[in-house]
């Protein structure tokens, strides 16, 4: 389990005093929760969050922050960033527990910063981990026997879901955030931008309804590595595969519970409300 993973800061003093400060701010941590689960806080020296879990490397990155903080707080480099903090420590939480979801804080930030925190991580899988695992599987075939079949199959598997995966970013890059965005600033000016054009045609039940789990082909793939791969082949890069794919694996996971718990629900409360407008 990811709580497992938590080695550094803060004392337990501190962590205690950071629970506090959580359960006074009114997140969802429950009673029992409290005392399993170490929740990064904003005092905390930013390389010690990296300390607790390396895994988060990419995805405090894609919030514009780089390597080299020297001592600084998360405070501090959230604050020379420009990006909210509160923000910022919900999403690398949620990421680092498992069992942590504050649903209700999550759905009191604001519509469009979910939106460009989830189009960031889409620009992760499409630029960064989907072209590693595609250059660690040719390096795999380059390096092993030409003899080895279950290679070829595990390339052909691999390109079947990146079409997939792609396909499906695409759809929500072009069709639902855009709407998202729509009925945001319908919304906010108090008047009905449900009436006219595309937006009768889509929605966020549409959404629903055709928002399907693309980490599937992701648990197949691996299992092709880990139960099925046979002959001759280069184990230290299988390996490194095999972690890149739960790496990507855990990653989507996350992403998606994010558009089916938070996104979905804020923006369809704000199309009732529109749609009660406009009666
Ligand atoms: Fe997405
Ligand atoms: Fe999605």
């Amino acid at each position: 389990m990811a709580n497992d993973r938590w080695r550094g800061p803060p004392a337990s003093r501190e962590a205690n005093n950071c629970l506090n400060d959580i359960d006074n701010r009114g997140l969802n941590v429950s009673q029992g929760d409290e005392f399993t689960m170490k929740l990064l806080t904003a005092t905390m020296k930013m390389c010690d969050v990296i300390h607790s879990n390396y895994l988060l490397i990419p995805v405090v990155n894609r919030f514009g922050i780089r390597l080299g903080f020297g001592e600084k707080t998360v405070k501090t480099v959230c604050k020379e960033c420009g990006i909210d903090v509160e923000f910022f420590l919900t999403i690398i939480n949620v990421f680092s527990n498992e069992n942590y979801f504050p649903q209700r804080r999550l759905q009191t930030f604001n519509v469009l910063m979910i939106v460009e925190y989830l189009r960031k991580t889409h620009s992760y899988y499409i630029e960064t981990q989907v072209p590693l695992i595609e250059r660690l599987i040719k390096e795999l075939i380059h390096h092993s026997p030409k003899s080895n079949s279950s290679l070829k199959l595990v390339k052909k598997f691999f390109l079947e879901y990146k079409k997939e995966l792609l396909a499906h970013l695409k759809r929500e890059e072009s069709v639902t955030f855009p709407y998202v965005e729509r009925v945001y600033n319908a919304y906010r000016k108090h008047r009905s931008g449900l009436k006219s054009g595309k937006q009768v045609q889509y929605s966020m039940q549409v959404y629903e309804k055709e928002h399907d789990d693309v980490d599937d082909k992701l648990y197949d793939l691996q299992n092709i590595l880990i139960k099925y791969i046979s002959g001759g082949f280069d184990e230290p890069l299988c390996n490194a595969i095999i972690f890149e794919l739960f790496r990507l694996e855990q990653d989507i996971k996350d992403h998606t519970r994010i558009e089916d718990n938070i996104l979905r629900p804020v923006v369809q409360e704000m199309e009732e409300s529109l749609r009660a407008q406009a009666a």
